[in-house]
């Protein structure tokens, strides 16, 4: 196949610095679940080959991982928090180095989006509060529904931020080059952040500062261990993503924002509008309000394709864009990107778990040129 270049503004392929790390374009790969973890939240050896597949991007946000076995909330996804999971991350991150990539690991606990199947001790998920989702859990018997989970004591927080910190320090011995904080998509610390699913009466609840409480605890935590500048935040403001709301969101993130600022992270990642679905939603605010609150960079996420981005960053509404399903079923997407090739579909079936077919199987460019 021979493609003419055509005309392609520059903006995603200029080289951009992220804290230390100089980053050749702003070509995001954001985290996605791709359920091919083993035995004991171990990635899988093919691991090693799908992210040093992608290693052109300007930065890869490895999938969500859980922090602790609590932080787990369907089969298959890999954990941070043991030496066995930190072993297996090694030459994960290894290979790509090695393609000249960089990758930051994202920090999950899920909170009450988990079922006792996937709990150590078949315990209830724990949450803010006890209040059950909608929705389903994707556990060991397929698809079960969400249970009501069992809300946290007071006592229990510090033990929370310090599952954060241990993820932290197993991430570096792992090789990441940073970590990203997953506040998004009704996950545990999103859970506390709203009001739909935080309904506390201790210092974690109630006010937008308590409500915020523990993210920023969290962020401290892992500002101790990898400084500001390899730390990034990922918020979901707008997202129903989980079950989740807020009466008033506007207020909530901008505070959020301002605090996260405070700890010099290196970038925030927003995911506008519903989380895979769409961008505008009904009693949304403007996210650049976020931007103007934060001066490190702004990474921008949700149904991004090549002229959006390029708009985005020209207009300076963002510095950076995550591109998600794209990247599932595109390794060169950063290529394909840059000279306008078409891009491969991704196959629904393949997405979460399974093996090798639809993770590491995708073409490149050149590799269609020689079939
Ligand atoms: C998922 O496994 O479907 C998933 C994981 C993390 C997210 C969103 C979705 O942030």
């Amino acid at each position: 196949m021979s493609i003419e270049s055509a005309h392609v503004d520059p903006y995603l392929f200029e080289p951009v610095q992220l804290g230390p790390l100089t980053l050749p374009n702003r070509v995001v790969m954001a985290p996605l679940t791709r359920s091919r973890a083993k035995e004991a939240d171990v990635p899988s050896e093919l691991a090693i080959e799908y992210y040093a597949q992608r290693a052109s991007a300007g930065l890869i946000i490895a999938e969500a991982t859980q922090i602790s076995p609590q932080g787990k909330g369907y089969v298959f996804t890999p954990g941070i928090y043991d030496a066995a999971q930190v072993q297996a991350w090694q030459p994960i991150t290894a290979a790509v180095h090695k393609k000249g990539g960089h990758l930051f690991l994202q920090l999950w606990h899920v909170g009450r989006i988990s079922h006792p199947s996937l709990q150590p001790g078949h315990a209830l998920p724990v949450a803010p509060s006890a209040i059950k989702p909608e929705g389903q859990a994707y556990t060991d018997e397929g698809f079960v529904p969400l249970v009501t989970p069992r809300a946290l004591e007071t006592a229990e927080m510090a033990g929370i931020v310090e599952q954060y910190r241990v993820a932290a320090q197993n991430a570096q011995a792992a090789g990441f080059d940073g970590v990203e904080i997953h506040a998004a998509n009704g996950y545990l610390l999103d859970q506390f952040l709203r009001d739909k699913t935080n309904r506390r009466t201790d210092q974690y609840g109630g006010s937008i500062e308590n409500r915020a409480r523990l993210l920023l605890e969290v962020a401290d935590a892992v500002t101790d261990v990898w400084g500001g500048e390899r730390v990034g935040v990922r918020i979901s403001p707008l997202s129903s993503f989980g079950d989740i709301a807020d009466s008033n969101p506007e207020p909530l993130f901008t505070h959020v924002v301002k605090q996260l600022n405070r700890r010099k992270l290196v970038y925030l990642h927003v995911i506008e509008g519903d989380t895979g679905g769409p961008r505008e939603v009904p009693g949304g605010f403007d996210l650049q309000v976020l931007r103007q609150a934060f001066d490190g960079l702004f990474m921008a996420n949700n149904g991004y394709d090549m002229p959006l981005a390029q708009s985005t960053l020209k207009a300076k509404r963002a510095d950076l864009i995550a591109f998600g399903r794209p990247f599932i079923s595109n390794p060169d997407l950063v290529e394909r990107l840059r000279i306008g090739a078409p891009l491969n579909e991704p196959d629904k079936n393949t997405m979460y778990g399974g093996g090798a077919q639809g993770y590491i199987d995708y073409p490149t460019l050149e590799q269609e040129d020689k079939r």
